[in-house]
């Protein structure tokens, strides 16, 4: 099955990462841009053609769109005829305006993270139920592909999926930051908070139990704690999502 990738921006490059790493075969995915220099680094970092945008015929093929959302309209102007199945990454742009601009067979709209690079993706998808093997077939490659229900869950998975891992970034950050302060070596203090991360993904408790695991009476974790609450993080965190939902909605 031929892919086109149209943008090979950091989304675009996870992907190609993660099917390159998942043995994809390389020579049957093709990536389309606007910059020639930006397409002959992308040909040799993965050993791939490229195409320029311009008049580029997109029929009988399996589109995955990683460009910006609001370059949508122009890039519709750019190529020409109609896809076999258009996977769009685009965040906030729904079904109604992918099919507005972009001719296609059928229609998949997903939301992939950056651990695509991994393989370790979690992608929501949905669309139409005609095109769900196919997308499940290529986006299983990068991680973990989860249906959901309407457009509309897709703009809500963007802010945990898309958007979350920079939020996460910034939590990590925090307490490694933390943990220089009060006197660990700045590469101890990083390497056990990923440590942190990767132990808490196995943890298969509920959230509210893996606290209350913790935070013992009179323990230091309390005390941690009492400061994190004090200091409204979990209203901060869920203001957080939420704006960036209402954010998608908008793009
Ligand atoms: N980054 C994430 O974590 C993430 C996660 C999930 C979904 N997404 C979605 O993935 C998409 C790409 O995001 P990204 O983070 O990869 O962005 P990025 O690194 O900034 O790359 C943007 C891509 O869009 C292309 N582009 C922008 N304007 C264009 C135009 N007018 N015509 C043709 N190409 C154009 C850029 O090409 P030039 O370099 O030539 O401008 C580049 O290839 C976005 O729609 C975003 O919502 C991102």
């Amino acid at each position: 099955m031929k892919i086109s990738i149209i943008g090979y921006g950091a989304m675009a490059k996870a992907i190609l990462y993660g099917m390159e790493n998942g043995k994809w075969e390389m020579e049957n995915i093709e990536v389309v841009g606007r910059n020639i220099e930006k397409l002959k680094k992308i040909e040799k970092e993965f050993n791939i053609k490229t195409s320029f945008i311009d008049k580029y015929d997109i029929t009988g093929k399996i589109v995955i769109l990683a460009i910006k959302p609001y370059a949508l309209q122009e890039v519709s102007m750019r190529i020409k005829g109609e896809a076999d199945i258009l996977i769009s990454i685009l965040a906030g742009k729904n079904l109604t305006k992918l099919k507005k601009y972009i001719k296609a067979k059928s229609y998949i709209r997903a939301m992939p993270n950056i651990a695509a690079k991994y393989q370790a993706s979690t992608t929501a998808i949905t669309g139409d139920e005609k095109a769900k093997e196919k997308a499940f077939e290529i986006l299983s490659k990068i991680g973990d592909v989860f249906w959901v229900d309407n457009d509309d869950e897709i703009d809500m998975a963007t802010a945990i999926i898309g958007s979350a891992p920079a939020f996460l970034a910034i939590i990590a950050e925090a307490i490694s930051d933390g943990g220089v302060y009060i006197g660990l070596k700045r590469n101890v203090s990083e390497k056990l908070t990923r440590g942190l991360f990767k132990s808490f993904a196995a943890i298969k408790e509920d959230f509210p139990q893996i606290k209350n695991l913790v935070m013992s009476p009179r323990g230091t974790t309390a005390e941690g704690i009492k400061i994190l609450e004090n200091g409204g993080l979990r209203g901060i965190i869920m203001k957080g999502i939420i704006n960036t939902y209402e954010k998608s909605k908008k793009v």
